[in-house]
């Protein structure tokens, strides 16, 4: 078997990807430009130089593994305002190969002597340069491209969340969709090996408060719910904005209590109760915007009893962009919500893991966001 080999893997994708985007595979490292023909679709710049960084032909210079480089791809995405997914892409790439001349070789070899239709034997009458020059030209237009008109079209496709602010980083993926949310669940276990070990080091943190009743934010498939509830045996409360998202939670953790809730509406906290322990993973982010980071803990902080902790896991960025917040930063927004003893407790690869309590000996009462006794839908 050949041993893995990251740079040469990365250099892969990146022909794969240049040839779905330019319709070619790349001349020579690096190549967006064809050694003869038209010139190239028009691409984003920033996808030009995520491609190009994948043909290096300095391995070194490559991005350093397939998920640095699906990251990257992720950021293009956020950064235009596309939505994407499983969906979307199978439509985009019907679109692609049903534009290309898909018969057999053989029988478009066998072309020039088939039967013209409603003539009893007739070999194709001979083209001449020109006509074969117009054809490939006909051919060509049909393809899909990255033109400003397919922009615009993709664009449509990819329509952005009506909720969001001009100033939200859109998401590049629908987690509504029950096929994208699937498709999420098994990129994210490959992309990051790592994740089981950190839902460990946060189910470790809950069990080790003796906390009985746990809420989570964002929780998504259920896998952190079923590694706390398995350490803990808490009463465990999830909390997600997707039904593909809760329906794969109720399988995986079926006395978790599963609540269709968007963390972006000001009364998303209606009604849950109290809790001794929040956890939260790779879900903040998904505020699409870091500014609403604080009001959130707020809300979160109201509904803690004195002493609970909560734990928070997501991405450090990669830029200085709205979307991520750094460890530091996550450390102000909850100094400012009211948490103490705020700590880096984790750090693998891009994820953090903060832990931070509710004071002990804090009033209880109505503060920001804090619940009503309405029922729980
Ligand atoms: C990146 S996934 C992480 C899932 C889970 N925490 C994990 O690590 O396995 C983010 C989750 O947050 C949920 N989510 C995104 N935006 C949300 C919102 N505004 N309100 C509630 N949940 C949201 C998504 O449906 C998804 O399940």
């Amino acid at each position: 078997m050949t041993p893995s080999n990251p740079p040469c893997d990365v250099y892969t994708l990146g022909a794969v990807l240049h040839e779905l985007c330019v319709g070619r595979p790349p001349r020579g490292a690096g190549a967006l430009t064809p050694a003869r023909g038209p010139s190239p679709p028009r691409l984003p710049d920033a996808l030009v130089a995520v491609i190009e960084r994948t043909l290096r032909h300095r391995p070194d210079e490559r991005f350093a593994s397939a998920a640095d480089l699906a990251e990257a791809l992720d950021d293009v995405a956020a950064d235009l305002r596309w939505r994407t997914g499983p969906p979307r892409v199978a439509r985009y790439l019907d679109e692609l190969f049903a534009a290309r001349p898909t018969a057999p070789l053989a029988a478009r070899r066998a072309g020039a002597s088939r039967a013209a239709p409603g003539s009893a034997c007739s070999a194709r009458p001979a083209r001449s340069g020109g006509a074969r020059r117009a054809e490939r030209r006909g051919r060509r237009a049909a393809a899909p491209r990255f033109t400003a008109a397919g922009r615009a079209r993709d664009s449509r496709a990819m329509a952005t969340d009506p909720d969001l602010d001009p100033d939200d980083v859109p998401s590049p993926i629908d987690l509504r969709d029950p096929d994208t949310a699937r498709a999420w669940l098994a990129d994210a276990e490959l992309r990051r090996p790592f994740r089981p070990a950190v839902r460990a080091r946060i189910a470790e943190e809950v069990k080790a408060r003796g906390a009985t009743r746990v809420l989570e934010l964002g929780g998504g498939p259920g896998l952190l719910a079923e590694a706390v509830v398995a350490a803990t045996g808490a009463a465990y409360t999830l909390v997600d904005f997707s039904p593909p998202m809760l329906a794969m939670a109720r399988q995986r953790a079926p006395t978790a209590r599963g609540v269709l809730r968007d963390l972006r509406d000001p009364g998303w906290v209606e009604g849950l109760g109290r809790f001794d322990a929040a956890v939260t993973m790779q879900a903040v982010h998904e505020l699409r915007h870091k500014r609403r980071a604080p009001r959130l803990y707020a809300q979160v902080h109201g509904l803690l009893e004195p002493g609970a902790v909560f734990v928070v896991c997501d991405h450090t960025p990669s830029d200085a962009r709205p979307l991520y917040m750094t460890a530091e930063e996550q450390h102000a927004a909850l100094g400012a919500a009211g948490f103490v003893d705020v700590t880096t407790v984790m750090t693998v690869d891009s994820l953090y893991v903060i832990t931070a309590a509710r004071p002990a000996g804090a009033a209880t009462g109505r503060a920001a966001g804090q619940p009503s006794l309405a029922p729980t839908p």
